[in-house]
């Protein structure tokens, strides 16, 4: 069975609470079950982890390499200005797909750049939760 670690940045813990009307109103621990039983259906094994830290997403996305055919990252802000994680991506041969809950390209100009998209294969935003589980699906069908 395929291994997929989705890996959420920073802020995205406080999914439900945080300004719902953007995000939606599913909590972050329902998410991550969510996307743990959609994983299960399609036919793969979904570890999901979060830290508002940058180092320890570093660390999450070099964990992945050897453990997982795919990451799946929601960078939260830091995929405006993190150039550790845009490295930290290249660094690993798994590879990724970005994902935002919001349009990032419908919000704020601050929000149109990625500096982290382009170490990955693709980028799905705007689709609330089903941004992860279309990416999830990918790597089921890939
Ligand atoms: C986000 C979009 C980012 O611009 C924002 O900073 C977030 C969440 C999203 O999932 O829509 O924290 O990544």
């Amino acid at each position: 069975m395929k291994k997929i670690l989705i890996i959420n940045g920073v802020n995205l813990n406080m999914l439900g609470s945080r300004e719902p009307d953007v995000y939606g109103k599913t909590d972050y621990a329902t998410l991550a079950a969510e996307l743990v039983k959609f994983g299960a259906e399609v036919g793969v094994t979904v570890d999901v982890v979060q830290s508002n830290i940058e180092g320890e997403i570093v660390n999450f996305i070099h964990s992945a390499q050897g453990n997982y055919d795919g990451i799946i990252i929601n960078p939260g802000a830091f995929t405006h200005y993190s150039i550790a994680l845009l490295d930290a991506i290249k660094s690993v041969e798994v590879p990724a797909i970005e994902v935002h809950i919001s349009n990032v390209h419908a919000r704020e100009e601050f929000r149109h750049k990625s500096v982290t998209a382009s170490a990955c294969v693709g980028q799905i935003c705007g689709l609330g939760v089903n941004s992860y589980k279309l990416a999830i699906k990918y790597f089921a069908e890939v």
